[in-house]
């Protein structure tokens, strides 16, 4: 039997009820954030799915860049809808990335997977996986042309990473080809059962002490740099706010920040 393309591998394993529908497969794009977010405003469904094997312009967090070799990774966006009031929209990728630990626990990994505050997923302190999240509300609440666009990129099959990266992939950390199509499938599945819960008071609760257990610096001592200054908080991570800011106890007391890059002394 002829191995199937990734549309169809996918679409053979999923078994959502929104997440992961309707697909666009596309072999090369500037960002399938972009590409998602132009599907949304002429109406993509909640769940609607941008996957690219190539990105020209692929963005990741702080202004960066995104780069992933064509068949070796997943690289997609995500339509969302999210019936949430603003302050707690944060939270989305903060899920999402619980939904990665989900789906890539089922493979062996030689060490249980951990979010580096917000929403990079790390397999032996390395990372296996990014995220971006893009909101556009427009006009007065109730924002019913409001989308949020969640860009996920999930290095599965790569051997190499430029020596200056911190990366890893699945195929690194368990010694074994990982196909691609059930992992997403997977992935859609937990991301979900992790973003419905955020809709109700008692589950979101629920996923904020998976996300605090899962956190890797829990407890360490941190440096915050926070984006567009030239300032930085040290202190010592205690976990997450009800909105999903980072709470860390300084010298000065406890504080919260809603962004910012975590650095430690060995990273
Ligand atoms: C980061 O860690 O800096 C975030 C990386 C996000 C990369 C993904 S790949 C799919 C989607 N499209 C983009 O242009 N970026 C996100």
């Amino acid at each position: 039997m002829p191995t199937p393309t990734l549309p169809d591998a996918i679409a053979n394993a999923l078994a959502t009820t929104r997440m992961g529908t309707p697909l666009r497969y596309r072999k090369t794009v500037g960002s399938t954030n972009a590409e998602a977010a132009a599907w949304a405003r002429k109406g993509a469904p909640e769940g609607a799915v941008v996957l690219a094997e190539q990105q020209t312009e692929g963005r990741g967090r702080h202004g960066r860049s995104w780069l992933a070799p064509p068949h070796q990774a997943l690289t997609g966006s995500i339509v969302l809808r999210p019936d949430l009031p603003p302050d707690l929209l944060s939270l989305i990728p903060l899920a999402a990335s619980l939904a990665v630990v989900d789906a890539i626990t089922a493979y062996a990994l030689p060490q249980p997977p951990r979010i580096k505050w917000p929403n990079d997923v790390l397999i032996n302190g390395r990372k296996c996986c990014g995220m971006l999240l893009e909101t556009a509300t427009r006009g007065a609440p109730p924002h019913e042309n409001a989308f949020v666009v969640l860009g996920i990129g999930l290095n599965v099959n790569q051997t190499d990473f430029p020596a200056e990266v911190n990366a890893t992939s699945l195929r690194l950390a368990t010694g074994q080809s990982v196909p691609r199509g059930p992992l997403w499938a997977a992935l859609m599945q937990h991301l979900e059962r992790r973003y419905d819960a955020l809709h109700t008071p008692p589950e979101r609760t629920a996923l904020r002490t998976a996300y605090a257990e899962r956190m890797l610096h829990r407890g360490q001592s941190i440096t915050l740099h926070t984006p567009g200054t030239a300032t930085t908080h040290t202190g010592t991570v205690r976990g997450i706010t009800k909105t999903g800011a980072l709470r860390l106890d300084t010298p000065g007391g406890p504080m919260s920040f809603h962004a910012g890059e975590v650095t430690t002394r060995s990273a």
